[in-house]
């Protein structure tokens, strides 16, 4: 093909996808549908037809594809100035930490870009605050994690993965970190010694399946991290930004980590933007020259991150998830028996682990998308709607609706 064939958007699916398929590299196994635009909670393909988007790429579309708001902020900043790097400073960054800060009722904000960066930003500053803090002796921190946990695919992160497609082939990995299960507070009291500096967790896991823990889980970590000196991370990249009906997952349990990660949503749904968050005793370790990056709290996304801060601020997203979501959940639990074994999750989140015998959560997206309804499984058999908090009740039921009579055709 010539580069003019190359670069100009595929107008068919077929062609679309052969392109991706002949020149980008294969590590994903995407659903069949070419996005050329999106509004609101709808996805329109390059030959036209819609789809209702229950994925929300990940939870980092929770405001919607196009949010006027967050669009229209992008748009001001592009017109000004977009990147200068951290050697000099730009009149975005500092009130974008200021508002964030202030969301999270912590001191101080570390901005990066992707998630992974986040949680690497994390643990780096978690070992270093036990070096400096805690004298943890050189090379001797540990941190503990959570088995089925997903915190995103650099070396380090996939080290502690209990995926092992994850990190077959991906060897030497990262030392200093100790697994133990999900939801099973007296495993973590267990793991912990002198030289734990950290314990990170999802408060929610989100790829392992939209697992909540125990009740008691997330309070007894609090208790035995301020016990034993030791810093409770909480990865809120996915489950964090209103997603759960709350701003952060840890309040529906009262709990406040030493150290938010904050990714996907803060960004807009337009720019990749990430975060460490933590008071000044935590994120103060970090001195000119020990951590950073090029792109991390450039006035593009500070810009839209700020805008995004003061829409978390009004609190309408946490309330229209919390709301929706007690309706998403009834309407899926009414499906148990009918090719739906379990529903899990929280707000506008939800894991649905359907029957094997009726096809895989690979068939059943495949079906949901023929249908218009875009979903994605996880696991082999679990299905997770996340769908952006625009979504309406009636949009919910008619893809509820799909979802129910894929599973009577694939019984059928
Ligand atoms: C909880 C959690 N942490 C970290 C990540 C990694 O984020 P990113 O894909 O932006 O690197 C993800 C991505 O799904 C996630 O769900």
């Amino acid at each position: 093909m010539t580069m003019a064939e190359t670069v100009a958007p595929p107008s068919s699916t077929a062609a679309a996808i052969a392109l991706d398929d002949a020149y980008a590299a294969h590590n994903y196994a995407p659903l069949p549908v070419v996005a050329a635009s999106a509004r609101g909670a709808w996805i329109t393909d390059v030959e036209g037809r819609r789809y209702l988007d229950c994925l929300a790429a990940y939870s980092a579309v929770n405001f919607g594809h196009h949010n006027e708001e967050i669009i229209a902020t992008a748009h001001r900043q592009l017109d000004a100035v977009t990147l200068v790097s951290r050697a000099f400073h730009s009149d975005r960054l500092g009130p974008f930490c200021a508002a964030l800060a202030q969301l999270c009722g912590k001191d101080m904000v570390l901005p990066m870009n992707s998630g992974a960066e986040a949680v690497e930003s994390g643990i780096k500053v978690a070992r270093k605050w036990g070096a400096d803090v805690k004298s943890v002796p050189a090379g001797m921190a540990n941190i503990i994690v959570a088995d089925k946990n997903f915190h995103g695919r650099t070396i380090s992160i996939v080290s502690f993965s209990s995926d092992e497609s994850a990190r077959g082939g991906f060897g030497p990995f990262t030392p200093g970190f100790r697994s133990v299960p999900f939801g099973d507070s007296d495993a973590v009291a267990a793991a912990i010694d002198e030289h734990t500096v950290a314990v990170l967790v999802e408060p929610i896991q989100g790829e392992a399946g939209i697992i909540v823990p125990p009740d008691d889980y997330l309070p007894r970590l609090r208790a035995l991290c301020t016990e034993n000196n030791v810093l409770l991370i909480a990865d809120e990249i996915q489950s964090g930004l209103a997603r759960t009906g709350q701003t952060f997952a840890c309040d529906h349990w009262g709990v406040v980590p030493d150290i938010y990660l904050l990714g996907k949503a803060l960004g807009g749904g337009v720019v990749p933007l990430s975060a460490v968050v933590a008071d000044r005793s935590v994120l103060g370790v970090l001195n000119p020259g020990e951590h950073g990056s090029t792109f991390g709290g450039n006035p593009l996304a500070a810009a839209i991150g700020t805008t995004v801060v003061e829409i978390l601020q009004r609190g309408e997203f946490q309330s229209r998830s919390a709301e929706l979501g007690l309706h998403l959940h009834a309407r899926l639990r009414a499906l148990i028996g009918h090719g739906v074994l379990a529903v899990r999750g929280m707000g506008l989140w939800a894991g649905v682990d359907v029957d094997t015998r009726l096809g895989t959560g690979k068939q059943l997206s495949l079906a949901l998308a023929k249908r218009g309804v875009l979903v994605k499984d996880t696991h082999g058999s679990t299905l997770r709607f996340a769908p952006p908090l625009v979504i309406t009740a009636e949009e919910i039921d008619w893809a509820i609706e799909q979802f129910a009579s894929a599973l009577d055709e694939a019984g059928r």
